[in-house]
């Protein structure tokens, strides 16, 4: 028996290369390890998407340095990999500034670590491999895959077709592409299997998701999601990240009529300037943002939202500031996350003149903050004495108690529910904490969904 150790930065798309990474290993003897100490192979899955993702890196590998020694000094081996988006960006640089790193891969070649791997091992080297064939690996991958729990991740769609001019996304994971429908059933159905009961579908660009459909048409996203709502013991389905330009009408629809689909949309904005929507090349308007919000809330007015936004676009004054602060103030988000522009590699927008200064931007960041934090808040508080349907999924810190999550993502954490892991139940939000809600059972205990 191997010990594996993968260490995931970034994304929920990393969390699922990472569990499949993990899948990918078991034949080789591998088992999952809570630490890097003493563990036969270190797999670093990192993110490439905001600054200091390399100097993280190389302080992490750095540390690594010493384990591997101190096991090499026991005359044991431990294989250091660095996988991800990084990998995909600096390739064999890495190699070359760390030498204890055994293997290199980008996101789509993780497929072939094995053959790396026993490459490494008959001392041929250092293994690199980025290269760009996304269909190549899902085919590759192994049918089986570990239970992720009662809340798993599918990816269906890869890569980016947009080049927003602040993003290094389409350079990293290359050009859209989406799995055909029957490979993603067949994953579905295996999550369930499993014990999977929420399944949030994942892709850079979701919601342009095109894949063959059973007779070689190309199926949207809608059309999927109500595919795979028809299958048995799943019970929720999720979706992230969307862009705006791509929430076609049945996509909207399914908001409304499709109950395994919950009323949760992570649909990120960026900006509420359209100047500075322009420059980041996003392809709608402010005003346009707004009338989609407005449908998609028509379509089901129990819909709450999340989203991205950037400060401090190169170029971004306090006039196209106010135009953010404005809209996210308008829309009011359930939650949402809010970055510093930072200037990556590359893209477009590393090249743009009238850089905004890190004060500026910090400051910026403070106060838009605020307003999100505010807006979250009288979310949480709008639940209070409202019952919701909970998933619950882990057990909590308190003696018999288990944490679920509403609808809307938010955790609850609910006494007396430790049994009723892997179940929904009509919970009452009694309290809102920081960063979740308290929740007691209503009156009826009875099951919504249950094994
Ligand atoms: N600087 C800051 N934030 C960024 N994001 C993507 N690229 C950058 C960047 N260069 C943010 C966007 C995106 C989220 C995943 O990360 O808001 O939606
Ligand atoms: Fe990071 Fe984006 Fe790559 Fe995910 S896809 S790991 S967020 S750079």
């Amino acid at each position: 028996m191997k010990r594996l150790f993968i260490k995931t930065y970034g994304c929920q798309m990393n969390v699922y290369d990472s569990a499949r990474m993990a899948d990918l290993l078991a034949p080789l003897g591998y088992t999952n390890a809570d630490a890097p100490e003493g563990a036969d192979m270190v797999i670093l899955n990192t993110c490439h998407i905001r600054e200091k993702a390399t100097e993280k890196l190389y302080s992490d590998l750095g540390r690594l340095r010493g384990l591997k020694r101190a096991k090499a000094a026991r005359g044991e081996r431990m294989l250091i990999a660095v996988a991800g988006c990084v990998a995909q960006a600096e390739g064999a640089e890495i190699i070359a500034r760390e030498s204890s790193v055994d293997v290199v891969v980008g996101p789509q070649s993780y497929h072939r670590l094995p053959e790396m791997i026993a490459r490494v091992a008959r001392g041929a080297g250092a293994a690199l491999e980025t290269d760009f064939a996304a269909l190549d690996k899902f085919d590759a991958l192994p049918e089986e895959a570990a239970l992720q729990g009662v809340s798993a991740f599918l990816t269906v769609q890869e890569g980016c077709d947009k080049f927003c001019t602040f993003c290094v996304v389409p350079y990293t994971r290359g050009a859209e592409f989406s799995r055909p429908v029957a490979d993603i059933e067949r994953e579905a159905r295996r999550l369930v299997d499993a014990g999977a009961r929420e399944i949030t579908l994942l892709g850079q660009n979701v919601n342009a998701y095109r894949g063959a459909g059973p007779g070689g048409e190309a199926w949207g996203l809608a059309r999927l999601i109500r595919r795979l709502a028809r299958i048995d013991g799943l019970w929720r389905l999720r979706y992230t990240t969307s862009h705006p330009r791509d929430m076609s009408d049945d996509l909207i629809a399914a908001h409304a009529d499709e109950p395994k689909l919950m009323p949760y949309l992570h649909l990120p904005v960026q900006s509420g300037s359209d100047r500075i929507l322009e420059a980041m090349n996003r392809g709608h308007t402010a005003d346009d943002y707004r009338r989609l919000v407005e449908r998609v809330r028509a379509a089901n007015p129990a819909l709450a939202l999340s989203s991205d936004f950037i400060v401090g676009f190169p170029g971004e004054t306090d006039a196209d500031f106010a135009g953010t602060l404005n809209l996210a103030r308008d829309v009011g988000y359930a939650q949402a996350f809010s970055f510093k522009y930072s200037p990556r590699p590359g893209t477009p927008g590393a090249a743009m003149a009238k850089h905004v200064p890190d004060a500026v931007k910090r400051e910026r960041l403070t106060r838009l903050q605020a307003v999100l934090g505010e807006s979250q808040a009288r979310f949480n508080r709008s639940c209070v004495a409202t019952t919701m349907p909970v998933l619950f999924d882990r057990p909590g810190t308190k003696r018999d108690q288990a944490v679920g999550r509403s609808p809307y993502l938010q955790p609850v954490h609910v006494e007396g529910a430790l049994e009723m892991i892997g179940e929904i139940h009509d919970v009452r939000i009694a309290e809102v904490h920081s960063n979740s809600l308290k929740g007691e059972f209503a009156s009826t205990r009875e099951k919504v969904f249950a094994n």
